[in-house]
Protein backbone atom coordinates (compact mmCIF):
# COMPACT_ATOMS: atom_id res chain seq x y z
CA UNK A 1 0.00 0.00 0.00
CA UNK A 2 1.93 3.63 -0.76
CA UNK A 3 1.56 6.15 1.36
CA UNK A 4 -1.29 8.26 -0.38
CA UNK A 5 -3.51 5.21 0.50
CA UNK A 6 -2.55 4.69 3.55
CA UNK A 7 -3.72 7.74 4.40
CA UNK A 8 -6.53 7.74 2.75
CA UNK A 9 -7.59 4.90 4.77
CA UNK A 10 -7.01 6.78 7.52
CA UNK A 11 -9.18 9.52 6.91
CA UNK A 12 -11.90 6.93 6.30
CA UNK A 13 -15.24 6.69 8.21
CA UNK A 14 -14.78 5.18 12.15
CA UNK A 15 -14.80 1.95 13.34
CA UNK A 16 -17.60 1.43 15.61
CA UNK A 17 -17.56 -0.98 18.34
CA UNK A 18 -20.63 -1.97 20.14
CA UNK A 19 -19.85 -3.26 23.67
CA UNK A 20 -22.31 -6.51 24.10
CA UNK A 21 -23.29 -8.84 26.47
CA UNK A 22 -26.36 -9.26 27.84
CA UNK A 23 -25.42 -10.68 31.24
CA UNK A 24 -25.63 -7.95 33.87
CA UNK A 25 -21.96 -6.82 35.60
CA UNK A 26 -20.04 -8.47 33.42
CA UNK A 27 -17.67 -5.34 32.66
CA UNK A 28 -19.16 -3.80 29.48
CA UNK A 29 -19.29 -0.03 30.76
CA UNK A 30 -15.99 -0.33 32.39
CA UNK A 31 -14.48 -1.18 29.72
CA UNK A 32 -16.03 0.42 27.03
CA UNK A 33 -15.08 4.02 29.41
CA UNK A 34 -12.01 2.94 29.84
CA UNK A 35 -10.65 1.80 26.34
CA UNK A 36 -12.27 4.99 24.78
CA UNK A 37 -9.96 6.90 27.21
CA UNK A 38 -7.30 4.48 26.02
CA UNK A 39 -8.08 4.94 22.66
CA UNK A 40 -7.85 8.76 23.15
CA UNK A 41 -4.75 8.77 24.72
CA UNK A 42 -3.37 7.30 22.25
CA UNK A 43 -4.43 9.98 20.07
CA UNK A 44 -7.41 9.00 18.50
CA UNK A 45 -10.49 11.06 18.60
CA UNK A 46 -13.27 8.99 19.99
CA UNK A 47 -17.12 9.02 20.73
CA UNK A 48 -18.42 7.08 23.43
CA UNK A 49 -22.42 6.28 22.77
CA UNK A 50 -24.31 5.34 26.56
CA UNK A 51 -27.05 3.55 25.15
CA UNK A 52 -27.92 1.81 28.45
CA UNK A 53 -30.78 3.38 30.12
CA UNK A 54 -29.11 3.02 33.56
CA UNK A 55 -26.65 5.92 32.11
CA UNK A 56 -23.89 4.26 34.03
CA UNK A 57 -20.88 5.54 31.54
CA UNK A 58 -22.35 8.98 31.24
CA UNK A 59 -22.21 8.69 35.08
CA UNK A 60 -18.63 7.30 35.45
CA UNK A 61 -17.35 10.15 32.88
CA UNK A 62 -18.61 12.91 35.52
CA UNK A 63 -21.85 13.84 33.53
CA UNK A 64 -24.23 13.69 36.23
CA UNK A 65 -27.84 13.16 35.50
CA UNK A 66 -28.74 17.57 35.82
CA UNK A 67 -25.94 17.85 33.16
CA UNK A 68 -27.16 15.68 30.53
CA UNK A 69 -29.74 18.17 28.49
CA UNK A 70 -30.22 15.85 26.10
CA UNK A 71 -29.46 12.37 25.66
CA UNK A 72 -29.74 9.22 23.25
CA UNK A 73 -33.52 8.85 23.94
CA UNK A 74 -33.95 12.35 22.10
CA UNK A 75 -31.64 10.84 18.88
CA UNK A 76 -34.24 7.62 19.13
CA UNK A 77 -37.29 8.58 19.84
CA UNK A 78 -37.10 12.06 18.69
CA UNK A 79 -34.95 11.85 15.47
CA UNK A 80 -32.31 14.64 17.36
CA UNK A 81 -29.35 15.77 15.38
CA UNK A 82 -26.69 13.72 17.21
CA UNK A 83 -24.08 16.70 17.18
CA UNK A 84 -26.30 18.57 19.35
CA UNK A 85 -26.60 16.03 21.49
CA UNK A 86 -22.70 14.75 21.67
CA UNK A 87 -20.52 16.56 24.85
CA UNK A 88 -16.99 16.72 24.86
CA UNK A 89 -15.71 14.91 28.37
CA UNK A 90 -12.88 15.92 30.61
CA UNK A 91 -10.73 13.05 28.93
CA UNK A 92 -9.23 15.40 25.70
CA UNK A 93 -10.83 13.77 22.48
CA UNK A 94 -13.28 11.48 24.07
CA UNK A 95 -16.95 12.84 23.68
CA UNK A 96 -20.07 11.27 24.73
CA UNK A 97 -23.49 11.10 24.00
CA UNK A 98 -25.14 10.60 27.30
CA UNK A 99 -28.03 8.28 28.20
CA UNK A 100 -30.84 8.84 30.38
CA UNK A 101 -33.04 6.92 32.47
CA UNK A 102 -35.51 7.98 29.87
CA UNK A 103 -34.29 5.66 27.60
CA UNK A 104 -36.44 2.64 29.34
CA UNK A 105 -39.42 3.80 27.69
CA UNK A 106 -37.75 4.06 24.19
CA UNK A 107 -37.98 0.55 23.30
CA UNK A 108 -41.84 1.05 23.93
CA UNK A 109 -42.19 4.12 22.41
CA UNK A 110 -40.23 2.94 19.39
CA UNK A 111 -41.18 -0.59 19.02
CA UNK A 112 -43.05 -0.64 16.10
CA UNK A 113 -41.98 1.92 14.05
CA UNK A 114 -40.36 2.02 10.83
CA UNK A 115 -36.43 2.13 10.44
CA UNK A 116 -36.54 1.07 14.40
CA UNK A 117 -33.56 -0.54 14.41
CA UNK A 118 -31.74 1.48 12.16
CA UNK A 119 -31.98 4.99 13.98
CA UNK A 120 -28.83 4.46 15.73
CA UNK A 121 -27.04 4.17 12.60
CA UNK A 122 -28.49 6.80 10.52
CA UNK A 123 -27.35 9.31 13.26
CA UNK A 124 -24.09 8.20 13.24
CA UNK A 125 -23.96 7.94 9.55
CA UNK A 126 -25.96 11.50 9.13
CA UNK A 127 -22.65 12.95 11.80
CA UNK A 128 -20.11 12.02 9.77
CA UNK A 129 -21.30 13.35 6.47
CA UNK A 130 -21.02 17.12 9.19
CA UNK A 131 -24.76 17.74 9.12
CA UNK A 132 -25.37 19.46 12.74
CA UNK A 133 -25.06 22.65 14.50
CA UNK A 134 -22.10 21.27 17.06
CA UNK A 135 -18.49 23.05 16.01
CA UNK A 136 -16.70 20.15 16.45
CA UNK A 137 -17.62 18.27 13.49
CA UNK A 138 -18.03 14.42 14.20
CA UNK A 139 -15.38 12.49 12.64
CA UNK A 140 -14.31 10.22 14.87
CA UNK A 141 -11.85 7.46 14.19
CA UNK A 142 -13.47 5.10 16.98
CA UNK A 143 -16.96 5.33 18.16
CA UNK A 144 -17.66 3.19 21.39
CA UNK A 145 -21.05 2.17 22.01
CA UNK A 146 -21.81 0.49 25.66
CA UNK A 147 -24.64 -1.96 25.58
CA UNK A 148 -27.66 -2.45 28.18
CA UNK A 149 -27.68 -6.06 29.92
CA UNK A 150 -30.49 -7.37 27.48
CA UNK A 151 -30.74 -8.39 24.01
CA UNK A 152 -33.38 -5.40 23.72
CA UNK A 153 -34.31 -3.30 20.71
CA UNK A 154 -31.54 -0.85 21.86
CA UNK A 155 -28.99 -3.77 21.87
CA UNK A 156 -29.90 -4.14 18.01
CA UNK A 157 -29.35 -0.83 17.19
CA UNK A 158 -25.88 -0.78 18.17
CA UNK A 159 -25.37 -3.99 16.51
CA UNK A 160 -26.96 -2.52 12.65
CA UNK A 161 -24.84 0.56 13.85
CA UNK A 162 -21.27 -0.98 14.42
CA UNK A 163 -18.51 -2.43 12.43
CA UNK A 164 -17.79 -4.95 15.25
CA UNK A 165 -18.81 -6.26 18.58
CA UNK A 166 -16.56 -6.85 21.72
CA UNK A 167 -17.84 -9.69 24.10
CA UNK A 168 -16.60 -9.41 27.58
CA UNK A 169 -16.62 -12.34 29.82
CA UNK A 170 -16.42 -12.34 33.09
CA UNK A 171 -13.58 -14.90 34.46
CA UNK A 172 -16.14 -16.81 36.71
CA UNK A 173 -17.88 -20.34 36.55
CA UNK A 174 -20.88 -19.36 34.49
CA UNK A 175 -19.05 -17.03 31.95
CA UNK A 176 -19.54 -18.94 28.68
CA UNK A 177 -23.71 -19.27 30.01
CA UNK A 178 -25.70 -16.82 27.48
CA UNK A 179 -22.28 -16.53 24.86
CA UNK A 180 -24.49 -18.66 22.17
CA UNK A 181 -27.74 -16.85 22.71
CA UNK A 182 -25.51 -13.29 21.67
CA UNK A 183 -23.61 -15.05 18.91
CA UNK A 184 -26.94 -15.44 17.83
CA UNK A 185 -28.16 -12.28 17.84
CA UNK A 186 -25.30 -11.36 16.09
CA UNK A 187 -26.01 -13.49 13.26
CA UNK A 188 -29.70 -12.37 13.21
CA UNK A 189 -27.99 -8.30 12.80
CA UNK A 190 -25.95 -9.73 10.31
CA UNK A 191 -28.45 -11.20 8.36
CA UNK A 192 -31.16 -8.82 8.39
CA UNK A 193 -29.27 -5.57 8.88
CA UNK A 194 -25.27 -5.43 8.61
CA UNK A 195 -24.03 -7.95 6.82
CA UNK A 196 -20.58 -7.24 7.59
CA UNK A 197 -20.81 -7.18 11.29
CA UNK A 198 -18.02 -9.44 12.69
CA UNK A 199 -16.65 -10.69 16.31
CA UNK A 200 -13.78 -8.10 17.18
CA UNK A 201 -13.05 -10.50 20.00
CA UNK A 202 -14.15 -11.72 23.32
CA UNK A 203 -12.37 -9.93 26.19
CA UNK A 204 -11.48 -12.00 29.59
CA UNK A 205 -12.08 -9.30 32.29
CA UNK A 206 -12.08 -9.47 36.37
CA UNK A 207 -8.87 -12.04 36.24
CA UNK A 208 -8.35 -12.92 39.69
CA UNK A 209 -4.54 -14.97 39.60
CA UNK A 210 -5.03 -15.39 43.19
CA UNK A 211 -8.56 -17.82 42.10
CA UNK A 212 -7.71 -21.40 40.54
CA UNK A 213 -11.17 -20.59 39.55
CA UNK A 214 -10.00 -17.89 37.14
CA UNK A 215 -7.08 -19.79 35.38
CA UNK A 216 -9.87 -22.49 34.50
CA UNK A 217 -12.15 -19.98 33.23
CA UNK A 218 -9.36 -18.76 31.66
CA UNK A 219 -8.27 -21.53 29.63
CA UNK A 220 -11.11 -22.77 28.71
CA UNK A 221 -12.69 -19.98 27.03
CA UNK A 222 -9.52 -20.32 24.91
CA UNK A 223 -9.84 -23.39 23.78
CA UNK A 224 -13.21 -22.84 22.78
CA UNK A 225 -12.88 -19.95 21.50
CA UNK A 226 -9.31 -19.45 20.34
CA UNK A 227 -8.04 -16.91 17.95
CA UNK A 228 -11.43 -14.60 18.74
CA UNK A 229 -9.98 -14.15 22.43
CA UNK A 230 -7.85 -10.90 22.99
CA UNK A 231 -4.55 -11.82 24.28
CA UNK A 232 -4.38 -8.99 26.60
CA UNK A 233 -6.61 -10.03 29.86
CA UNK A 234 -8.17 -7.45 32.23
CA UNK A 235 -7.39 -8.28 36.00
CA UNK A 236 -9.70 -7.90 38.98
CA UNK A 237 -8.38 -4.21 40.40
CA UNK A 238 -9.67 -2.21 43.16
CA UNK A 239 -8.69 0.98 41.52
CA UNK A 240 -10.89 -0.12 38.00
CA UNK A 241 -13.64 0.01 40.42
CA UNK A 242 -13.15 3.32 42.36
CA UNK A 243 -12.23 5.21 39.12
CA UNK A 244 -16.20 6.15 38.24
CA UNK A 245 -17.07 7.07 41.61
CA UNK A 246 -13.90 9.73 40.95
CA UNK A 247 -16.11 10.56 37.65
CA UNK A 248 -12.88 9.71 35.61
CA UNK A 249 -11.30 6.85 33.33
CA UNK A 250 -8.82 4.96 36.05
CA UNK A 251 -6.03 5.77 33.58
CA UNK A 252 -6.68 9.72 35.20
CA UNK A 253 -7.71 8.26 38.50
CA UNK A 254 -4.57 5.74 38.82
CA UNK A 255 -2.29 5.70 35.87
CA UNK A 256 -0.02 2.98 37.04
CA UNK A 257 -2.13 0.77 38.37
CA UNK A 258 -2.84 -2.83 36.82
CA UNK A 259 -5.77 -2.08 35.67
CA UNK A 260 -4.68 1.36 33.34
CA UNK A 261 -1.68 -0.77 32.21
CA UNK A 262 -4.09 -3.51 31.16
CA UNK A 263 -6.83 -1.62 29.05
CA UNK A 264 -3.85 0.72 27.28
CA UNK A 265 -2.30 -3.09 26.42
CA UNK A 266 -5.98 -3.80 24.73
CA UNK A 267 -6.25 -0.49 23.21
CA UNK A 268 -2.56 -1.09 21.32
CA UNK A 269 -3.98 -4.70 20.85
CA UNK A 270 -7.01 -3.37 19.09
CA UNK A 271 -5.17 -0.58 17.41
CA UNK A 272 -2.38 -3.49 15.94
CA UNK A 273 -5.12 -5.79 14.73
CA UNK A 274 -7.19 -2.77 12.86
CA UNK A 275 -3.40 -1.57 11.43
CA UNK A 276 -2.62 -5.26 9.91
CA UNK A 277 -6.53 -5.79 9.10
CA UNK A 278 -6.15 -2.38 6.77
CA UNK A 279 -3.00 -3.25 5.50
CA UNK A 280 -3.73 -6.91 4.25
CA UNK A 281 -6.56 -5.15 2.19
N1 LIG B 1 -11.51 -5.33 36.22
C1 LIG B 1 -12.29 -5.01 37.25
N2 LIG B 1 -11.82 -5.09 38.52
C2 LIG B 1 -12.63 -4.78 39.57
N3 LIG B 1 -13.89 -4.41 39.46
C3 LIG B 1 -14.43 -4.31 38.22
C4 LIG B 1 -13.65 -4.61 37.05
N4 LIG B 1 -14.44 -4.43 35.96
C5 LIG B 1 -15.64 -4.04 36.44
N5 LIG B 1 -15.64 -3.97 37.77
C6 LIG B 1 -16.78 -3.61 38.64
O1 LIG B 1 -17.80 -4.57 38.43
C7 LIG B 1 -19.08 -3.95 38.42
C8 LIG B 1 -19.77 -4.23 37.10
O2 LIG B 1 -19.02 -3.62 36.06
P1 LIG B 1 -19.73 -2.84 34.88
O3 LIG B 1 -20.69 -1.83 35.39
O4 LIG B 1 -18.68 -2.37 33.95
O5 LIG B 1 -20.53 -4.03 34.20
P2 LIG B 1 -21.68 -3.95 33.10
O6 LIG B 1 -21.56 -5.19 32.28
O7 LIG B 1 -21.62 -2.66 32.37
O8 LIG B 1 -22.98 -3.97 34.00
P3 LIG B 1 -24.50 -3.77 33.47
O9 LIG B 1 -24.85 -5.04 32.79
O10 LIG B 1 -25.31 -3.50 34.71
O11 LIG B 1 -24.48 -2.61 32.52
C9 LIG B 1 -18.83 -2.48 38.68
O12 LIG B 1 -19.01 -2.23 40.04
C10 LIG B 1 -17.39 -2.28 38.27
O13 LIG B 1 -16.77 -1.23 38.97
MG1 LIG C 1 -23.12 -1.24 32.06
Amino acid sequence: MTRLETALNDMKTPHTIAIVNQKGGVGKTTTTINLAAALSMRGKKVLLVDIDPQGNASTGLGIPRAGRESSIYDILVDGANLMDVAIKTDVPGLMLVPSDIDLAAAELEIGNAAGRTTRLREALTQAQTGEGTATDTGRWDYILIDCPPSLSILTVNALAASDSVIVPLQCEFYALEGLSQLLQTVEMAKANINPNLIIEGVMLTMFDGRNRLSGQVAADVRKHLGRAVFDTVIPRNVRIAEAPSFAKPVMMYDPDCAGSLAYMALADELLARHSRRKSAH
